[in-house]
């Protein structure tokens, strides 16, 4: 292509990409397949190849940013970045409004969420994103523009002519369903854990490496312009102008008359506070007026005309009065922290994980400490640091046990894994968690079978395996502290019910490593006995779409161990189904959603129809999903089925589809 040409079509191609990008992003609502993106940015990244002159910094190849940095750059904020003034009762928001009303009269006010991220600076020159900041002291910050431009919801050209030369304010943040998954990822790598999704964000802006900020799943909110050509008149412009411009804004924002509706916009955000996929700390009530908030103007740190409101501590401190180990299915080591119990945001806190001894020790956490204690998101508690400053001397470090806490065997620890691992296949805590897992609800689903009654049955050696279930008597049940003679008939009858569970329970039950639901759907619908999947060689395994390489290793591995061939044996000696009819289901290969609530099926028994007929269940709308089954009160899912145009049915068709009506 000429060069004339190439720079017309190049110019189309950016037009697309950041239109295509705005919806996906900003309206949730995109209109053409991932595919079809991709092929206009390799499009674009063609002809920009042939032509490196034609590249400029807004276009969308230059997301993902070339070469490491050496460090970052310090730069000076056009305006200052104040913060703000915090009230930690109703009380001093009254206060705060007096105090306005004294000066200037009654306001209106804007209320927003705060959100509990990285707070940024972006400018704008000429409509293109030219540089973005960390809030840093205040007065300047870290030039962080490469890692900002990785972020998909940040425009690098604004849209429309409503701004062009402008300062931005808004907040990076991890969203909280994406930190557990990063979290759980990079403590199987070994890799550094955060304590929470704000330190996330922090440590993610601060990578030098671009590229390795790209895979970070960040987002924003922006909430305030600090500077622009265009004039602003009030706090509710300024987001409708955001907005217009391309930027995403915080859907709860909010404008309200007085400070009574503040407050009561303050109690209905406190209330979503655990629902939401962001971290909020508080909320923020802005006085509307632009007017007016230059008349109120600002004290060398924070502007009078907003105040934070900050909701409940999701912090607090308590003593660390010992730190235990628990031994997992999988027989790895947890410290677990045993606190004197605290309240944390209105729940009551007794223990909370030190994830592994490598943190315990990175973070010279002992027995006796002062600990600070957080919660966040529903996660479980977690200790963030020792308070060093408290410490009298008397205090424990911990160290990695040497044996299994629970049967004494020596700990291994590979090289590659933080994990400190109990390898005692028999130890009584893995085989615990062991037919736990066996007998839970997407496994065997063996009802009246607890925890409890797991421990007494071990401790009583009545069992060592899972097979082991099957041969109980009800005399040796009614020995049992507690059973009856119903309670007895009841859990035999519910031993006995779940040998016809099928193939792909079985196999979920078993508990391979890396095998959860999804993969064990998989496998029982590409073999059809526990036999044939028994035999089939790590190579062939990742043969299968949807199989990663671990997994496959895994399952092999599994089924090379002696004692797992054996067990398998015994299972099928007791009569458990471990063979599926070879018959081609009315949904072979096909793969089906629910969303909501279902009224006349379980969503065990709904997911069992699917499996009988060949299919499988998955839990998120994706492309290649076949069906999706909406119930009541449907959630995001269907929210996003509709944008893939997915195949969408309700119950009745459903049962129509597997032929039970
Ligand atoms: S307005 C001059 N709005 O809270 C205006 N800040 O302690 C200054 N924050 O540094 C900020 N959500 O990082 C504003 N909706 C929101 C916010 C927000 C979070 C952060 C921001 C600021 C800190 C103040």
């Amino acid at each position: 292509m000429k060069k004339n040409e190439a720079k017309k079509t190049i110019q189309q191609l950016r037009e697309q990409l950041h239109y295509h990008n705005y919806m996906y992003y900003i309206e949730n609502n995109p209109v053409i397949s991932d595919y079809e993106y991709d092929q206009l940015l390799k499009n674009l990244e063609a002809l920009e190849a042939q032509y490196p002159e034609l590249i400029t910094p807004d276009s969308p190849t230059q997301r993902v940013g070339g070469k490491p940095l050496e460090g970052f750059l310090t730069v000076k904020h056009k305006v200052p970045m104040l913060s703000l003034e915090n009230a930690y009762s109703y009380e001093e928001l009254h206060a705060f409004d007096e105090r306005i009303q004294k000066n200037v009269g009654a306001v209106e006010y804007v209320c927003e969420p705060k959100i509990d991220g990285v707070s940024i600076a972006l400018i704008y020159e000429n409509g293109v994103f030219v540089r973005g900041a960390t809030r840093g002291d205040g007065v300047q910050g870290d030039e962080v523009t490469a890692n900002l431009k990785t972020i998909r919801s940040i425009p690098l050209s604004l849209r429309g002519s409503v701004l062009s030369n402008a300062e931005v304010r808004g907040e990076v943040y991890f969203p909280i369903a994406a930190f557990k998954k990063f979290n759980k990822e990079q403590e199987k790598k070994g890799e550094q854990v955060f304590a929470n999704p704000r330190n996330a964000a922090a440590g993610s802006l601060r990578q030098l490496d671009p590229r390795v900020v790209a895979t970070r799943p960040l987002d924003i909110f922006v909430y305030y312009i600090s500077y622009s050509d265009k004039e602003i008149h009030t706090q509710e412009e300024a987001v409708e102008t955001l907005r217009k411009a391309g930027f995403r804004v915080n859907p709860f924002i909010k404008k309200v008359q007085t400070i009574d509706d503040a407050i009561q916009y303050c109690e209905m955000l406190e209330e979503k506070r655990d629902s939401l996929d962001f971290e909020i700390d508080g909320a923020v009530l802005k006085v509307n007026s632009s007017a007016t908030q230059k008349q109120l103007g600002s004290t060398i740190k924070h502007p009078r005309w907003a105040i934070a409101y900050k909701f409940s501590a999701k912090q607090a401190t308590t003593t660390l009065n010992d730190i235990v180990v628990q031994v997992g299915r999988t027989g790895t080591l947890t410290p677990v922290a045993v606190l004197e119990p605290v309240q944390v945001g209105g729940v009551t806190v007794s223990r909370a994980t030190l994830h592994n001894f490598d943190e315990v020790k990175r973070k010279d956490i002992r027995i006796g400490d002062t600990v600070l204690v957080e919660r966040s998101g529903d996660v479980i508690p977690q200790v963030v640091k020792s308070i060093t400053e408290k410490r009298t001397g008397d205090e424990k470090a911990r160290g990695i046990p040497r044996k299994c806490p629970v049967c004494g065997a020596d700990v291994v620890r590979t090289l590659d894994e933080v994990a400190v691992r109990c390898p005692n296949k028999q130890c009584p805590a893995r085989l615990r968690w062991r037919i736990e897992y066996f007998a839970s609800r997407d496994a065997m689903d063996i009802e009246h079978l607890g925890g409890q009654t797991i421990d007494k049955l071990i401790e009583k050696h009545l069992v060592e395996s899972v097979a082991d279930l099957y041969h109980l008597t009800k005399e040796e049940l009614l020995n049992i502290e507690g059973f009856k003679d119903k309670s007895a008939e009841n859990l035999l009858q519910s031993i006995e019910s779940s040998k016809s569970q099928g193939l792909a329970r079985l196999i979920y039950g078993l508990g391979i490593r890396h095998v959860g639901k999804y993969a064990a759907q998989l496998l029982a619908s590409q073999y059809h006995s526990l036999e044939e999947l028994g035999n089939a060689s790590a190579e062939e395994l990742t043969q299968i779409h949807g199989l990663g390489q671990k997994t496959a290793e895994a399952i092999a591995n599994y089924f090379a161990t002696e004692e797992n061939r054996t067990l398998i044996e015994e299972l099928r000696d007791i009569g458990i189904r471990t063979k599926e009819q070879k018959h081609i289901g009315k949904l072979q290969g096909k793969k089906v959603l629910f969303t909501g609530g279902l009224q006349t099926l379980s969503r065990p028994d709904a997911s069992d129809l699917v499996m009988k007929q060949g299919g499988m269940v998955v839990s998120s709308a994706g492309k290649d999903v076949d069906y999706v089954v909406v119930g009541t009160d449907p959630g995001s899912k269907y929210e996003k089925a509709k944008k893939l145009h997915l195949h969408i049915i309700d119950e009745d068709e459903f049962k129509q589809l597997v032929g039970t009506t």
